[in-house]
């Protein structure tokens, strides 16, 4: 994240960008002193801005600028300064845009024109009609900025403190609001969901797929029937059809490049059985920290906590699924363990047969009365779910922030009731020594897949394999101790119809999480190393 200051000459970029790197600790970096060092580097002569205008014309002088503008834009945590005609280049302020929050400082031409004139006229504004030429300036550069403006500042009166004061506290109010809405998630790729399991609908809108991809309402369909209720007996008897209705994106079967937008009618919602518990926190749920933390509720389910909200997700990552699979990248996910009972064989083929979807025919059987016991006693189970990515290349990932097992690990965290992820051998590679612990390589291959398909937080090339815990279904139909929302006592049944064993229905839902994230890294990595896009057939994916 990085805040970019633009504006016209005059409008006090640097006295108040300034006194915000006093106040945040964040390091200044103006573009206009970025072109001067390239031009220096290049020519080995310092020349100011100005100076490299009129010396070596305007074509020369806007090639620095883009090249400004591409190193400034790959700053995180600085304060970048730029004028106003950086930003008119789309190239160069979509650089600059990016994880950015940006701050435009702006007032009148007549305000601005006698600061601008005691601060240096560039050369094109300097003649007898140059307050006309910057007062057009002004107002074109204002139609065309304005709109990529996060905070707003008017600079015609205060000191530069009280204005950086100003800027700091609208800084504030937007950082937190992002971080609030935290219901994006991707780079490239990115995933929006919406809706609340007791509201008229769900929905989810999916950006930044490329157009021309082959993808229908029966692809998507097949996945959401895939997680939804009412499936089988050991499952929650909410009767969903989950029917998806694509509204935006595709066209005659084909992603037209528009954003992919998909919403979900509930149909099934019996908000009355939560009457009972309209003051009550359902212990393991997220009714307490929800309403700790927006210091009010909405009783009637879970709402973006309840497991409804991830069909949305599930209805985009098919989309994603299809891509992949179509490049020859499987993702398939199984239970290997329920209420205790663990898988011991692995057939692939039976996964989908059973309700548990469990790779071991025979523990399928005994997971499946495992949860029909639990929901006999009013109680509920958990177990393990195993992912395997089959099919990645090598060199998927990025190193430190971004490492491959750690953005895996954190999309499966997202999805409510997860407790842990385990990558490769997990926990049981701590107790081996390294000579047994590695993965030694031969004939060009890994002999073995110990680290689970992924070093140093980029794809080996071997198959990447986690697993996920999922913890029991928190709302159980026996009497539990609890608290209302006025710090009193009680005690709390939770009606309603829930799973006995979320794993099930989590599984497309892991499966989903990792193919959004398997995509959008590949997309990631299309725009750094051209030819992984031109392995799908994208062309033309060099233009980061
Ligand atoms: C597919 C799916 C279905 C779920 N169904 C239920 C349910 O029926 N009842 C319930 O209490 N929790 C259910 N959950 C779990 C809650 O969403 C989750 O426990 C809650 O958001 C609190 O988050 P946490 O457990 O991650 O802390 C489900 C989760 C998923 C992924």
């Amino acid at each position: 994240m990085k805040i970019v200051i633009m504006g016209p000459k005059g409008a006090g970029k640097s006295s108040i960008g300034a006194v915000l790197s006093r106040m945040t600790g964040l390091q200044t970096l103006e573009t206009d002193r970025l072109i001067e060092q390239l031009h220096e580097t290049r020519d080995g002569h310092y020349l100011s801005c100005r100076e490299i205008f009129v010396e070596h014309g305007e074509e020369y002088f806007r090639a620095l600028e883009r090249d400004a503008a591409a190193q400034a834009g790959a700053k995180d945590w600085h304060l970048i300064i730029t004028g106003g005609s950086i930003m008119l280049n789309p190239d160069s302020r979509r650089k600059l845009r990016e994880n950015s929050l940006i701050v435009y400082l702006v007032a009148p031409a007549q305000v601005l024109w006698p600061r601008a004139t005691a601060e240096g006229l560039p050369p094109w504004l300097i003649g007898p009609d140059g307050p006309q030429r910057f007062e057009k300036q002004v107002v074109y550069r204002d139609e065309v900025l304005r709109p990529f403006a996060d905070v707003i500042v008017d600079t015609t009166e205060g000191t530069p403190e009280e204005l950086a004061e100003q800027v700091g506290a609208l800084i504030n109010e937007e950082l937190a609001i992002l971080s609030r809405a935290a219901n994006t998630f991707g780079e490239i790729i990115r995933v929006t969901t919406f809706g609340e399991s007791h509201g008229p609908a769900i929905g989810a809108v999916l950006d930044g797929v490329r157009p021309g991809l082959d993808i229908s309402e029966d692809i998507i369909q097949r996945e959401l029937d895939r997680r939804r209720p009412g499936q089988s007996k050991i499952v929650t008897r909410r009767k969903e059809s989950d029917r998806v209705h694509l509204v935006s994106g595709v066209f005659e079967g084909k992603t037209t490049g528009a954003p992919v937008a998909m919403i979900i009618y509930n149909e099934d919602q019996k908000s009355s059985a939560y009457e009972d518990i309209r003051d009550l926190f359902r212990p393991g749920h997220a009714d307490f920290t929800f309403y700790q933390k927006y210091g009010m509720r909405d009783h009637r389910g879970g709402g973006r906590s309840s497991g409804r909200e991830t069909a949305c997700r599930v209805a985009c990552g098919a989309v994603a699924r299809e891509l992949l699979a179509k490049n020859g990248v499987r993702i398939v996910a199984h239970a290997i363990e329920i209420g205790g009972i663990k898988a011991s064989a692995c057939d692939y083929d039976v996964i989908e047969t059973n309700p548990v979807r469990c790779a071991d025919p025979e523990a399928a059987k005994a997971m499946e009365e495992a949860i029909l016991a639990a929901r006999k006693d009013c109680d509920s189970v958990g177990g393990v779910v195993q992912l395997e990515i089959l099919g990645v290349p090598a060199g998927l990932g990025d190193p430190v922030f971004g490492k491959l097992d750690a953005r895996l690990a954190s999309a499966l965290l997202t999805i409510g009731a997860t407790t842990g992820v385990e990558i490769g051998m997990g926990f049981e590679q701590t107790r081996l020594r390294g000579s047994q612990s590695n993965d030694a390589m031969a004939d060009g291959m890994f002999l073995t897949n110990h680290c689970g398909g992924i070093l140093g937080g980029i794809s080996t090339g071997q198959p990447i394999v986690m697993r996920v815990g999922v913890k029991p279904t928190s709302s159980i139909a026996k009497e539990q101790r609890t608290i209302d929302i006025f710090g009193q006592n009680q005690t709390i049944v939770v009606k309603g119809r829930h799973d006995p064993c979320i794993v099930p229905r989590a599984i497309p839902v892991i499966e989903t999480m990792a193919a959004l994230t398997i995509l959008d890294m590949w997309e990631v990595q299309a725009r750094l190393r051209p030819e992984w896009g031109e392995r799908w057939g994208f062309p033309g994916t060099n233009e980061s």
